[in-house]
């Protein structure tokens, strides 16, 4: 008699991350440049440290509200309005979150019935629609690739026929770079409001947007009430092993996920969030700093990347490059193998991204710079060998 599995059909289902599975042949090998892990090579600024650090000094050790800090939740009030002119209630509009992770999980639990359709434009990152399908949802995924990996208004009001309830929207993108001015987001939501899309936009990189200001969805005409805007301190303030984020939206959204974060993890540690509130103090300036250094390794890295073949447009936020393989011939699985075998340089199949992304790879600049130029050399000497 063959053993059934004790494991639910979803998640067995379920494919692994991509990346993951990817850098576990990285575990165990020596001297390997790691250009694939999406997370900030700087250590959290000293006194946001410090505020963790004191806070715990001072016993602070206890759950917190379900929401969050109200210290928190009325700091991110403040500096959102302050910065971008947005206002949230900080007592029922504003939840703070185990990081854009559990953002993500809450708003797609809060919002589908079972059958519901979730657009989501691809490349995207890993997360979306997994855990649409945890959530008994189904996503329809939007190919991006041959309008500069943007969603646009066509290839939005292209998928209304099949009545999606949301749009999963992120940008700065993981893994592309690539972001919005205000005016395409403007038709992005005129087209959502017009087919009663709801728009879940996770802006987790909005501070590290190089060429122009980053507009938040929900500052757009009327996309307030339409919009979830999810955001964190993982990236910009380099805080991604403190675990704080963010969402906002209309107080019925956020007493949905609230509900569901007081029976699943009753508060984000307090811990951090006693450091997110010393971030939104004094952590600008860190911020700026980190921003201009990672600025100029996207020019190292884009203008290397170009010279060796690997075409790739500039990406004008976050910390990625999206370079394509096509002129090597080879796949993302025979590149990104055979750099790490023979040249000890780690970097993500594009396919990890969305299907049809096999003649890409993602290569993560939150890397010091002297180790980018080490990889672009590497790279160079495979490309000559291969
Ligand atoms: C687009 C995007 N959203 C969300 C996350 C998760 O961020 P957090 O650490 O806030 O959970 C990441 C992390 O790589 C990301 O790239």
């Amino acid at each position: 008699m063959t053993k059934k599995s004790l494991v639910a059909k979803k998640v067995e289902d379920m494919q692994p991350s991509g990346i993951r599975v990817f850098f576990d042949l990285v575990l165990g090998m020596k001297d390997v440049i790691s250009l694939g892990v999406g997370e900030p090579d700087f250590v959290t600024p000293w006194q946001i440290r410090e505020a963790g650090i004191y806070s715990l000094e001072e016993g602070f050790t206890s759950y917190t509200s379900n929401k969050g800090l109200y210290k928190l939740r009325l700091g991110i009030s403040r500096y959102l309005k302050q910065r971008f002119g947005l206002e949230y209630d900080p007592e029922e509009e504003i939840l703070i979150t185990v990081g854009v992770s559990e953002g993500v999980d809450l708003a797609l639990r809060s919002l589908i019935n079972p059958g519901d359709k979730i657009l989501i434009p691809i490349p995207s990152y890993v997360s979306y629609g997994p855990v649409t399908e945890l959530t008994a949802g189904v996503p329809i995924y939007i190919n991006t690739r041959k309008s500069g990996f943007k969603l646009t208004p066509k290839l939005l009001e292209e998928h209304i026929d099949a009545r999606p309830k949301a749009l999963i929207l992120n940008y700065p993108s993981n893994p592309t770079g690539v972001t919005y001015t205000r005016n395409e987001l403007k038709e992005l939501s005129r087209v959502c409001l017009k087919s009663n899309i709801f728009c879940i936009t996770d802006e987790v990189y909005a501070d590290l947007t190089y060429d122009f200001q980053h507009t938040p969805f929900a500052t757009l005409p009327g996309a307030r009430e339409n919009t979830l805007y999810l955001d964190g301190f993982s990236k910009s303030y380099a805080m991604t092993g403190w675990r704080v984020g963010f969402a906002c939206g209309p107080k019925e959204i956020i007493a949905a996920m609230t509900k569901i974060h007081q029976y699943t993890i009753m508060c984000v540690p307090i811990t951090g969030q006693m450091a997110a509130c010393e971030a939104l103090v004094s952590g600008r300036k860190s911020v700026e700093e980190m921003k201009r250094e990672y600025r100029r390794r996207r020019e190292l890295v884009i203008d290397g990347l170009n010279r060796l073949g690997l075409s790739c447009e500039k990406p004008q936020g976050a910390f990625y490059a999206f370079p394509c393989l096509k002129k090597t011939g080879m796949t993302d699985m025979e590149f990104a193998q055979g750099l790490l075998k023979k040249e000890k340089v780690a970097v993500v199949p594009g396919s990890a991204f969305g299907k049809d992304f096999s003649d890409y790879v993602r290569i993560s600049y939150a890397s010091s710079y002297e180790n980018l130029k080490e990889a672009l050399v590497r790279m160079a000497r495979f490309l000559k060998k291969n």
